[in-house]
């Protein structure tokens, strides 16, 4: 029989916290935040949820909180699911040109009588904390983008924090989401990676996963990846976040590959924590590009 205690103890080091990312991240920003106020200026985020999706309530919540911690002032606007586009759009409109608001964030999903690129495209570039207006998401090509999409780049800055080289690496992405996977690949490509991105029609998906050295799976299916997915010594990413049993878990099997991975983030813990702190740095820098032009 395995001994369970020692066993726990020998994967903590395997664990890449989240919390402990996004609670430096967060700190970091202290300094800004204080020139910014120093200057007059309290950086500000107002974030748009449409209806009710409980897990996108629990997603803004965590928004608010964040900001209470760092300075950052956050309004929030609840709007029904019945709002029109043209309603939004003039919402989005009216905050574009308050001068007292720095980032603007649309919750998705959002209702399919919305279109979302129309959304997206509306807010102000200079303002697009998420990273998703067309115009920041082309410079992310270049890799001079003003605001880089918060869950791509908080894993970037997970795999840097603890030191795991992307030069080189096979990294297989699972999801080609415009949220996720799209900006991840271009941002690994980057780094000199190689990248595979893989999406539901692929075949024998396995194939390619026991390829990687770092596992990326943003699927929200709960509990896709078990052991047999991975190679021995693999990083896993987990960016799924669902509910099993009653129970918060991600697309990982976390039991099941944990003797084989080299490192890996936990959910919860992991992937969304430092999410939300790229989401405080993206408005702090916003706030900061509205000194420096004004
Ligand atoms: N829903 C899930 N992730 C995100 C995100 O990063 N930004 C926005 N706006 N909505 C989301």
């Amino acid at each position: 029989m395995p001994d369970k205690a020692h066993g726990i103890a020998n994967f903590e080091d395997k664990i890449i916290d989240g919390r402990k990312i996004a609670a430096y991240i967060e700190s970091s920003l202290k300094e800004k935040v204080d020139y910014l106020k120093n200057s007059g200026i309290i950086p500000c985020i107002y974030v748009i949820l449409i209806g009710n999706d409980p897990a996108s309530v629990i997603y803004v919540k965590n928004k608010e909180n964040a900001a209470n911690r760092c300075g950052i002032m956050s309004k929030k606007i609840i709007i029904p699911v019945n709002i029109s586009e043209s309603e939004l759009l003039n919402k989005i409109n009216e905050l574009n040109n308050d001068s007292l608001v720095h980032g603007i964030l649309v919750q998705l999903p959002i209702p399919l009588h919305i279109d979302e690129n129309k959304i997206m495209e509306a807010i102000s570039p200079d303002k697009d904390v998420d990273g998703f207006h067309p115009f920041n998401e082309g410079k992310i090509f270049t890799g001079n983008s003003s605001f880089y999409p918060c869950t791509p780049f908080g894993i970037i800055k997970m795999l840097d924090y603890s030191n795991i080289e992307l030069k080189g690496k096979n990294v297989v992405i699972i999801g080609q989401s415009i949220i996720v996977g799209k900006p991840l690949s271009i941002m690994l490509m980057n780094r000199n990676a190689t990248v595979s991105v893989l999406n539901i029609h692929t075949k024998n998906i396995k194939c390619w996963t026991k390829m990687a050295d770092v596992l990326i799976s943003a699927t929200g299916k709960a509990h896709l990846i078990d052991e047999s997915f991975v190679k021995d010594g693999c990083v896993v990413i987990d960016v799924g976040i669902a509910k099993l049993n009653g129970k918060i878990c991600g697309d990982v099997n976390f039991d099941s590959v944990i003797q084989k991975v080299s490192k890996i983030t936990p959910v919860p813990g992991g992937v969304g924590p430092v999410t939300v702190a790229v989401l405080m740095e993206n408005t702090v820098n916003a706030a900061l590009q509205f000194l420096t032009n004004s």
